[in-house]
């Protein structure tokens, strides 16, 4: 596959895969003392699927796991700050979610589920993120877990896109760095 010009790697598929396996554990100790019946893991399509699925291995709970269909960029590289939840948060029942995203942007998207699911009646929303843009959205929402902090560019690769491309890429790339 041809690469964009002027991107680099930014973290290879062996560095995400063995920090997900130490985040996983975090997860897994923290739920120790609960009920697994009373959670689910929800992970947001399509960014997560790979960090979702490497994630939910590594945890090794048996605990019920959905995607759901969300997006705010479509074919652009900035969040157009319309959030688009495209399946049902209603018929989630569980006390607890783990919500599960490839990367904390501008926080929008996950704002916008969480507070869908708190108004749906769940009790707790722990947030798992496998990139954190801290510099952009400081304060904004900090999350539970998350495998690494990034500056603010443009990634792609390990499930994230440009413009629906690159999403089977290995290793997580940057642009310009
Ligand atoms: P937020 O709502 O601004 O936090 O953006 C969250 C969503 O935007 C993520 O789930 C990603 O799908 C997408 N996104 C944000 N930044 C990037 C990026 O650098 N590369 C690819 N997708 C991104
Ligand atoms: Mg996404």
């Amino acid at each position: 596959m041809k690469l964009p010009p002027n991107s680099c790697v930014l973290f290879d598929s062996q560095t995400i895969l063995s920090r997900i396996l130490e985040i996983a554990e975090k997860v897994r100790k923290s739920y120790a003392s609960c009920n697994l019946g009373e959670i689910e893991m929800v992970w947001l399509a399509e960014g997560a699927r790979p960090f979702a699925g490497a994630l939910f291995k590594a945890m090794n709970l048996d605990i019920k796991v959905r995607p759901i269909k969300v997006s705010s960029y479509g074919k652009s590289l900035e969040s157009s700050g319309d959030v688009k939840v495209y399946d049902s948060l209603d018929d989630i029942k569980a006390k607890r979610v783990l919500l599960v995203d490839d990367i904390l942007d501008t926080g929008l998207t996950a704002k916008t589920v969480i507070a869908k699911l708190k108004s749906n009646g769940v009790e707790e929303v722990k947030t798992c993120f496998l990139l954190n843009k801290a510099e952009k959205n400081k304060g904004c929402l900090n999350p539970d877990f998350e495998c690494f902090e990034i500056p603010d560019k443009y990634v792609f690769g390990f499930g994230l896109d440009i413009a629906g491309e690159y999403r089977d890429l290995p290793d997580i790339m940057v642009f310009d760095y």
